[in-house]
């Protein structure tokens, strides 16, 4: 049994250290069910949970697309992690020493580089920090900040900074402890001076917001002038740490909330960011100043279920809400878009109007997406025109209600359109058209070639055209229950080696019960975690875990496990039977009379041991 290069010791001490609830819960919204916690799953689009974590086996399994194992394998399949890295990873939280790596010389240097980099940006944010409230030259920036309502513990929270209006102060500093200026080039904290040599600092004379990665690292900063100067905004470019299509600023800090929450605020600036916090919104978001991206959305869905948009009230801000909600649709959120009135963004509304109707108002009184989808489409119809007025109904339910697949909820919007509206429209020819529009598009698309995500079964509606799962055979349920009772119990296992060996019907099941004799065969008590970390084939992980999660010990006794043994010797037989039979055949066929007499016996042979069992 192998696992690589890691010793024992210390992957044991790694799946001791951590629950794999915590691991998970860090990443997916879990609830209480039974003794599982079950979530939506992070690894396919689903809208009802099928993901299932066991604290007791410290297992997980989705149902939807079968993904299964212990806290690595997770860590492996969440953030595209090996073995090894999963590993690294979960032994630097727990704090327990990781030396065990051969890693290639090139892997080794780009870790390093990548742990200089993030040391750089870390000591950069400090520098910052420091020089804000320490220089004179910081004080026009302290200034500027606290004149726009942000507080100190606001800046201390979010570690808010000054980049100094000099040359090169912080390449003078990073040169002095030790990192070297070029991969510093690298990770966009300095500039090679084109001539003369040497490098000056990129940001200068700006506010500083560090950004930080999902660990809470700092991998970024966003520089704000301090007036009107363009661009308002420099932001570090994309490198090797920071990719904006899948950094949400905050979400480190957000995380705990989000997850008590079980929602994500998004906004789209960083000021709106820190405002919203300082009125008590604490599970806020905000892009890179760049459009939702699906690699966001999904990053949401891991930690949330629901998802508030609270853009700019201006234009850009309500269309980029609305461009949004597809995207966010896909990845299974629950959306609703709180609107900010008179083109004010959350951090001016804040400012104006106060902590209090801020949260009570406009993010407690966001609207559902269907809403939101009407009040949108709205402001292209002038309503002072009765036939724009028509427009706008008839329009209203093609593009949104029609759309709308609960009849309750169509119903709720068509009562609302109906009774603004009455001067135009009746609710019964409202919905005779939305009817008409939802049978024509249900011809259009055909029968059964809907886009619905296929895992969730839900929506069954007779034209689902999914096949039939294949019968299993009997010995399947003795197999697994078999190997169910041999994770727990070494002297089951111990009596099926003897009297099975690697007899298991499916060879996936004798693949698993070989490792498992290994397993205790090395001294090991049962420990089904710890078992999967010894099969390392994601394959045969998300048997194991299937096993685990789906089987139970109940109803186990000597005289069940003797029928199982008899029921997988049985179907081994009767296929040899089948075979031999078919053999028979064909010599009977070719004349071989003595060949075919002999096969017979064999047959006999088998029949008999067969009614003995
Ligand atoms: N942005 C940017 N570069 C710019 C302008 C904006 O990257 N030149 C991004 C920033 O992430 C900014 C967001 O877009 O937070 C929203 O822009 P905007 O509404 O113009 O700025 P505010 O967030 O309102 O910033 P402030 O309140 O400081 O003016
Ligand atoms: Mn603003």
């Amino acid at each position: 049994m192998s696992s690589g290069l890691i010793p024992e010791h210390i992957i044991e001490a790694v799946l001791k250290h951590h629950d794999i609830v915590d691991v998970i819960g860090k990443y997916v919204h879990l609830s209480k069910l039974g003794r599982n916690m079950k979530g939506l799953c992070p690894f396919h689009s689903e809208k009802s949970p099928s993901f299932n974590v066991n604290p007791e086996k410290q297992m997980f399994k989705c149902f939807g697309c079968g993904k299964g194992g212990n806290v690595i394998r997770f860590i492996q399949e969440i953030e595209g992690y090996t073995f090894g890295e999963a590993m690294r990873h979960l032994a630097e939280e727990a704090n327990i020493a990781f030396a065990w790596e051969q890693q290639s010389p090139e892997q080794a240097e780009r870790q390093q580089e990548k742990e200089q980099i993030v040391g750089g940006h870390e000591l950069a944010a400090k520098l910052y920090h420091h020089f804000l409230y320490n220089y004179a030259e910081g004080k026009p920036a302290l200034d500027y900040l606290h004149s726009r309502g942000f507080t100190d513990t606001l800046i201390d929270t979010f570690q808010i900074g000054f980049a100094p209006p000099r040359w090169d102060t912080l390449a003078q500093l990073l040169e002095k402890r030790g990192f070297p200026l070029p991969l510093m080039e690298k990770g966009a904290l300095v500039t090679a001076r084109s001539s003369g040599g040497g490098y000056v600092d990129k940001f200068r004379n700006r506010v500083m917001f560090p950004i930080r990665d999902a660990r809470g690292s700092v991998i970024a900063f966003a520089g704000r002038t301090l007036g009107n100067e363009q661009p308002k905004y420099l932001n570090s470019p994309e490198t090797s740490l920071f990719r904006k299509s899948r950094v949400l600023y905050n979400l480190h800090t957000a995380r705990a909330e989000i997850k008590r929450t079980n929602q994500i605020v998004v906004f789209e600036g960083y000021a709106d960011v820190i405002k919203a916090w300082s009125a008590g919104v604490h599970n806020a978001v905000a892009t890179m100043g760049t459009a939702l991206t699906e690699e966001h959305a999904l990053l949401m869905r891991r930690s949330a279920e629901r998802v508030v948009l609270c853009y700019d009230g201006d234009d850009a801000g309500q269309s980029a809400a609305y461009k949004s909600l597809g995207l966010l649709e896909k990845a299974g959120l629950d959306i609703k878009v709180a609107v900010l009135p008179n083109k004010l963004d959350a951090d001016d509304y804040v400012e104006t109007f106060g902590a209090d109707r801020f949260r009570n108002e406009i993010i407690e009184g966001a609207v559902p997406r269907e809403k939101f989808r009407l009040l949108h489409l709205r402001r292209n119809f002038n309503m002072q025109d009765n036939e724009a007025k028509l427009r706008y109904v008839r329009t209203a339910i093609r593009e949104v209600i029609a759309g709308i697949e609960s009849p309750t909820g169509r119903e709720h919007y068509l009562k609302e359109l109906a009774s603004e509206f009455s001067a135009i429209s009746s609710f019964e020819t409202m919905k005779q058209e939305t009817n008409e529009i939802r049978e024509q598009e249900q011809k259009k698309r055909g029968n059964g070639d809907n886009n619905d995500i296929s895992w969730n079964t839900v929506r069954n509606d007779g034209t689902d055209s999914q096949p039939l799962p294949k019968l299993k055979p009997a010995y399947d349920k003795a197999e697994r229950h078999l190997l169910y009772v041999m994770l727990h119990d070494k002297e089951v296992t111990a009596l099926v080696q003897e009297r099975l060996g690697d007899a298991f019907n499916d060879e996936a099941h004798a693949a698993l019960a070989a490792y498992l004799y290994a397993f205790y065969a090395q001294g090991f008590e049962p420990d089904a975690s710890r078992y999967m970390a010894s099969l390392q084939d994601d394959r045969l992980e998300r048997l194991a875990s299937s096993i685990l999660m789906t089987e139970s010990d109940q109803g186990i006794n000597d005289q069940v496990i003797e029928d199982y043994l008899r029921q997988i010797h049985k179907y081994r037989e009767l296929q040899a039977i089948e075979r031999l039979t078919e053999e028979r055949i064909a010599r009977e066929k070719s004349g071989d009379i003595i060949g075919a007499a002999r096969i017979e016996l064999e047959i006999l042979a088998l029949k008999g041991k067969l009614q003995k069992r």
